[in-house]
């Protein structure tokens, strides 16, 4: 049987550091202090509860800084707001930062442009994490706009200069027509595309194996919208599409009959689940 694995399967570049930062420091960890994240680092209940098992503690609201004072806390990947590091230092808290670069940019340009006397035009979900990090970073006036209907309706005095940014995960092709509604609307816009790439590449691959397979699985977590997504995709194009966890649910599936089969992974997926599934295809015992 051919498989075909998909090269963008699994976690994208900023995920997987946060992952690795988190494991290196339970290496480094001598038992002096404990170590938190703040948010879960990863929607993945496997890698959750892998990490719960070696003490990782997660907090998600920022009262609770306080209570773990003189302890060690990791910022996963999407960021958080300016606020959140200044209540670790005042908590004494020593920090490790896995803020993407890619947000950390934005973090970045959204500060810059409020000093400079811009309002700051976030396009993406207000409720989202990494959102709500990047208007913490804002030095003036800001806006989510998350859909048509708010964008149609945002309306600031028409001299104001504005700056556009996005959400990294946010859909280009929206992105281009919500700015594009913004400038009909009159407004002097200085548009920087912070979307990252990563999504857009794996959902493509995953079309494009989709397309070419007789059987698709797609590996990650029941809850990982991303993961959904790349199942609607395969399912789109191959009727027989299995969206599964672990190997253990490829058990009573029927892959024997395919000629071919895909195998795509959610950005919040490790490589090694990724590994078992691809062995337990090719025909090797799963342990
Ligand atoms: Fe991942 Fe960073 Fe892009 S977290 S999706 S590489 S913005």
């Amino acid at each position: 049987m051919e498989v075909k694995l998909a090269e963008s399967a699994g976690f994208c570049f900023g995920v997987k550091r946060a992952v690795d930062k988190v494991y290196e420091q339970i290496e480094k960890a001598d038992g002096s202090k404990k170590i938190y994240t703040y948010g879960p680092i990863i929607h993945n209940q496997e890698v959750v509860n892998d990490l719960k098992s070696k003490g990782v503690e997660t907090i998600d609201e920022p009262e609770k800084i306080a209570d773990i004072s003189g302890q060690i806390m990791i910022i996963r990947s999407h960021g958080v707001a300016r606020d959140i590091y200044e209540r670790a230092a005042r908590n004494n808290i020593t920090l490790e930062d896995a803020t993407c670069p890619f947000v950390k940019k934005i973090h970045n340009i959204v500060s810059e442009k409020g000093k400079e006397g811009y309002h700051v035009v976030i396009i993406g979900d207000a409720s989202h994490p990494e959102v709500r990090g990047i208007v913490g970073w804002s030095e003036g006036p800001v806006t989510v706009l998350g859909c048509e209907e708010e964008v149609r309706k945002f309306d600031i005095a028409k001299d104001k200069k504005i700056c556009v940014v996005a959400q990294t995960t946010f859909n280009a092709q929206k992105f281009k027509h919500f700015v594009e509604i913004i400038r009909e609307n009159g407004y002097d816009t200085n548009v920087i595309n912070t979307i990252c790439n990563a999504t857009a590449i794996r959902q493509s691959e995953a079309a494009d194996i989709s397309m070419s397979v007789d059987k698709m699985i797609v590996i990650g977590d029941a809850k990982s919208s991303n993961t959904k997504k790349l199942v609607d995709i395969c399912r789109s194009n191959c009727k027989d599409t299995y969206h599964i966890q672990t190997v253990k649910d490829l058990l009573s599936a029927d892959l024997q009959s395919g000629k071919c089969v895909g195998i795509t992974a959610g950005a919040s997926t490790p490589n090694y689940l990724i590994r078992e599934v691809l062995l337990y295809v090719r025909g090797n015992d799963f342990q």
